[in-house]
């Protein structure tokens, strides 16, 4: 079978998140693989490998098509806020702003990842299950919205807005009950899951933040899981949320927002099949204006949250095949120069990837490969059993589908420098972060006096 086909066929389902390689994806006169122009090989020449490749027009279709199926399906205010655990920079925050979306951060280092990245702080909505106290006074001193997850958050934001003189905007978090079929470390909706708090407890912290001085509630969130190809779950959501929203404004909380998370899966591998994003929204709109139509609730603000939907097929990585083990009648191993530590989804959900070889994507394949990483353990394998023609020490491998949970959950096990990242569009490449040396992962070493004696 032609592997390099489904590429072709998917570009015209349009919806980034179902095509496994980005929409600039194309073969030159020498039927060798390009991405926003450029040709693979020559990026790995240039920058090195492991190298993060990103396509701005991707992530820029995916943008629009959430903020415009918003437009479509949704009567109400609408508001997708890109969420930047998938991946965060200066750069990707620029870019969703500049598309008019806003931003869900989760710690320090996303929010003013995203503040210096020029995301407008109305903009931006702060998420975690254990904030401290220095993240919760820099997101009420940039007066970012606050999800409030737990009555730590409640405890901690009290004591802070004593010192300051307006008052906070709070989301509450709470878990909706759903349960959705996805790998069971990304589930989040269910009733045991650590996020949120529990349904029971509601109209308890409903009463207890009524009339508070140092805040106003102003929104309710709730997220089920993350690569999520079912939408039915999505509408039990809708329903659930209407009905807490309910609650809570007749208790008399001006709930102007109701965010309803990410979790639209996308397409590593040929047999994924998610939904596009325009359906996604289709479904989630429907069911939200329904749910609040049966109660005869003012439509509240739909949020959404999508991660992984807005960067993960954008994004490619090129890494240089190095050295090759064959145990006769068992397998072979094709060792590449990066993994586990710029990629590690496989080890962790034991995730499947798709690749090809960027000079020559359509030669036929001729042998079954276990691609595996650099690293020390057994487990660091990219690619198993994986159909590749022959090929040799040199040679670049381009990984699919990388966009999203990888540079953001990258480490330097092993001490391995993080890889470099580049944006490419119309023929240009550009630098986003820098290749990590290392001497990078010296920086912050400390070897006591006493020690650096023994040493000389
Ligand atoms: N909102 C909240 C509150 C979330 O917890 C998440 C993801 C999202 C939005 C974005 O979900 P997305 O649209 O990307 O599915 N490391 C895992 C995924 C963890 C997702 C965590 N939360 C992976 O590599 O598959």
């Amino acid at each position: 079978m032609d592997i390099f086909r489904p590429f072709e066929e998917n570009r015209n389902q349009a919806s980034p998140n179902r095509n496994i390689s980005p929409l600039t994806t194309a073969l030159d006169k020498e039927q060798k693989l390009n991405v926003g122009g450029c040709k693979l090989s020559s990026l790995a020449q240039e920058y090195g490998t492991p190298l993060y490749v990103l396509d701005e027009l991707t992530i820029r279709t995916s943008c629009r098509e959430y903020i415009d199926s918003l437009r479509k399906y949704y009567p109400g205010k609408s508001l997708p806020l890109y969420a930047s655990k998938a991946n965060s920079s200066l750069l990707l925050s620029s870019l969703v702003a500049s598309e008019g979306m806003g931003i869900d951060v989760v710690s320090e280092g996303e929010l003013i990842t995203a503040l210096k990245g020029g995301v407008p702080s109305d903009l931006i909505v702060f998420h975690g299950n254990n904030k401290s106290s220095d993240e919760l006074l820099l997101a009420y001193d940039n007066d970012v919205k606050i999800v409030l997850d737990n009555q730590f958050d409640i405890e901690q934001l009290k004591e802070i807005v004593k010192l300051g003189n307006k008052k906070a905007k709070l989301i509450l978090r709470f878990t909706p009950g759903i349960e959705c079929h996805t790998h069971e470390y990304i589930k989040t909706g269910h009733i045991d899951s650590k996020f949120g708090f529990d349904p029971d407890e509601l109209s308890d912290v409903f009463v207890q933040l009524k009339d508070i001085e140092w805040g106003e509630l102003i929104g309710l969130h709730a997220h089920i899981g993350s690569q999520i190809f079912e939408v039915e779950p999505h509408k039990d959501l809708a329903e659930v949320m209407a009905k807490t929203l309910q609650k809570g404004r007749e208790i008399g909380h001006p709930l102007d927002i109701l965010n309803v998370g990410g979790g639209l899966g996308i397409r590593y591998v040929t047999s994924d099949d998610p939904p596009t994003i325009a359906q996604w929204v289709e479904v989630v709109s429907k069911a939200v204006l329904n749910a609040c139509n049966k109660r005869s609730l003012e439509l509240p603000c739909l949020m959404c949250e999508p991660g992984r939907s807005i960067v993960g097929t954008a994004g490619l990585t090129l890494y240089k095949i190095g050295s090759r083990k064959e145990i006769p009648g068992v397998k072979t191993y094709l060792a590449i120069d990066g993994g586990m530590s710029d990629n590690p989804r496989p080890i962790t959900y034991q995730s499947s990837y798709t690749a090809f070889l960027v000079d020559r994507p359509l030669a036929k394949a001729s042998e079954i490969v276990t691609i595996a990483g650099k690293h020390c353990e057994s487990g660091d394998v990219l690619l198993h059993d994986f159909s590749l023609p022959n090929c040799s020490s040199g040679d670049v491998l381009a990984v699919f589908s990388t966009g999203a949970y990888n540079s953001s959950m990258s480490s330097n096990y092993n001490r391995i420098p993080k890889p470099a990242a580049i944006i490419v569009s119309n023929g240009n490449s550009e630098l986003i972060q820098l290749r990590e040396l290392p001497e990078d992962l010296l920086r912050n070493d400390i070897l006591p006096d006493r020690f650096i004696k023994k040493v000389s």
